[in-house]
């Protein structure tokens, strides 16, 4: 494990090792001795800022780029002001590319008042043709870009960057690598995301992730499992098993394990109290998951379970590989079997094609599964995707109508479902103090929702007992009971 490794005592002056993970701890040590240098010649520590945007995988992969900045010796901050920042990008809809080119501009006069800042970009929207060559014509002034396939060398590239003046960018249009035991440093001390999977084969004609995150791989159970016990070691008591579609897991390892078989491994683990999963498509939630979940003591009373859409018709454009029925019986079955589960749903209004009339098969689909929470957006129109070069794409006027709509009874539903724990007594895994209320401590509860409550930051990363007091729309004041 990397944390029993001296960096300074790594020795650079041979040849960087052939084989990974060493060849980053080389690199690791190689960036150590350059930070220290400058710093020493600065008179203050050098610091750099991981800004992320997008989902859990995007969260965890500047995890990861953070353990590697501090064991280099960079001192880390929340905000652009520093001497590198890296920006860990989202392309899934438009609007995160137009944040990152908003942001970029800002950073351009950063980097004029502050000769030594350095500015790095890399994940999802890296490995877009489009946003790539727009960045190299446009944002001359970014050092270094790298995508997401590539990550786990960000080490060599930050030293590769540190040594030249010119633009340094590598970009791997695939990679069936899986490079274990790299530093991480997580944003929690007692909760983290752990990548089971990467990449994804489901091809949704709407969705760029297939094209940016490449092929589905799955890493080992064993590496799984073995870290996971080494952050409960280090005071973690809740995990999230990330991947685009964890209902695939281990399908195409030598060995192959079912996701549900994976869940009953994690669920021996001592010390872990709580786990969760993102995301499970709906085309292949198996029977044998349903019964681990329903058997289980620590997984979460939450599944996300993406619709995207209520009509047949739609469904079938956007090749998801269900009907609505097949959709409403999954759900029905999961009510039945565990009553107290919340299910949560992303949608799209907009696709090519979607009339009002669709989007009223929607709203009916979310009457009947009664959404704990779902998520609605907008289609957005990726380069590259089949949905893309469909011709009948919906003017804008008609998608805020059906949107509009759809949302009211998304929140109307998302309020009657909170309503009912009114009065319960939970267990709430403290996660924070109030921000701005510091007299109250944050707590989310098995069903993901959240409650306040009088406590204190001692708390922090415990799991308490806490009575439902008051529902306030979507989220609850309470009061500890243990
Ligand atoms: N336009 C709008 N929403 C999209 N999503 C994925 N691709 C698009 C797109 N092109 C949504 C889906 C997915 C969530 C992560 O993002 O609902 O489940
Ligand atoms: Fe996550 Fe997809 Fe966005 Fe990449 S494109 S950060 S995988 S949501």
């Amino acid at each position: 494990m990397y944390k029993n490794i001296d960096f300074d005592s790594i020795a650079l002056t041979g040849e960087a090792p052939g084989e990974e993970p060493r060849r980053q701890y080389y690199f690791i040590a190689k960036a150590r001795r350059y930070v220290k240098e400058q710093s020493e010649k600065l008179g203050r520590p050098l610091t750099a800022a991981v800004i992320t945007f997008g989902c859990q995988m995007n969260a965890r992969d500047s995890e990861k780029l953070t353990g590697i900045l501090e064991q280099a010796g960079y001192e880390m901050k929340e905000t652009e002001e520093a001497d590198l920042v890296i920006y860990n990008t989202c392309t899934v809809r438009d609007n995160a590319n137009q944040r990152v080119y908003g942001r970029l501009g800002v950073l351009n006069s950063l980097k004029k008042q502050n000769p030594h800042m350095r500015i790095g970009l890399c994940g999802c929207m890296m490995q877009e043709e489009g946003a790539l060559e727009k960045i190299k014509t446009s944002y001359r002034f970014v050092d270094l870009i790298f995508g997401t396939h590539n990550i786990f060398k960000f080490a060599e590239l930050l030293c590769t960057m540190l040594e030249s003046e010119r633009m340094v960018i590598d970009i791997w249009k695939d990679t069936d690598q899986i490079v274990e035991d790299l530093p991480v440093e997580r944003k929690y001390s007692f909760k983290s995301g752990i990548n089971i999977m990467f990449g994804c084969n489901n091809f949704c004609s709407y969705c760029i992730v297939p094209y940016v995150r490449g092929r589905e791989r799955s890493r080992n159970p064993g590496d799984i499992l073995r870290e996971i016990q080494a952050l409960v070691a280090d005071g973690v008591v809740e995990v999230m098993l990330l991947g685009q579609n964890v209902n695939s897991y281990g399908k195409n390892l030598e060995e192959p394990v079912s996701f549900a078989r994976l869940l009953r491994e994690v669920e021996k683990i001592q010390g872990l109290e709580r786990i969760r999963f993102m995301t499970s498509h709906p085309k292949d939630l198996s029977d044998e998951l349903i019964q681990v979940m329903k058997e289980s003591n620590k997984i979460c009373r939450h599944l996300h379970l993406p619709l995207q859409s209520g009509s047949n018709r739609i469904l079938a454009a956007m090749n998801r590989r269900y009907t609505k029925e097949q959709y409403l019986a999954l759900a029905e079955k999961i009510r039945r079997e565990i009553p107290d589960m919340a299910i949560t749903t992303d949608i799209i209004v907009g696709f090519p094609g979607e009339t009002l009339e669709d989007v009223e098969e929607t709203i009916e689909v979310v009457k009947k599964v009664q959404y704990d929470n779902a998520f609605t957006f907008i289609y957005s129109r990726r380069t590259g995707t089949p949905a893309a070069a469909m011709e009948n794409q919906v003017p804008g006027e008609v998608i805020k109508e059906g949107f509009d709509k759809l949302l009211k009874v998304v929140q109307d539903t998302a309020r009657e479902r909170a309503a009912l724990l009114q009065g319960q007594i939970q267990p709430a895994l403290v996660e924070e103090m109030n921000g701005q209320d510091p007299s109250l401590a944050t707590g989310r509860l098995s069903n993901n929702t959240i409650v306040h409550f009088p406590g204190t930051a001692d708390q922090i990363g415990q799991i308490v007992d806490v009575e439902l007091k008051e529902c306030r729309g979507f989220y609850y004041v309470g009061r500890q009971v243990t």
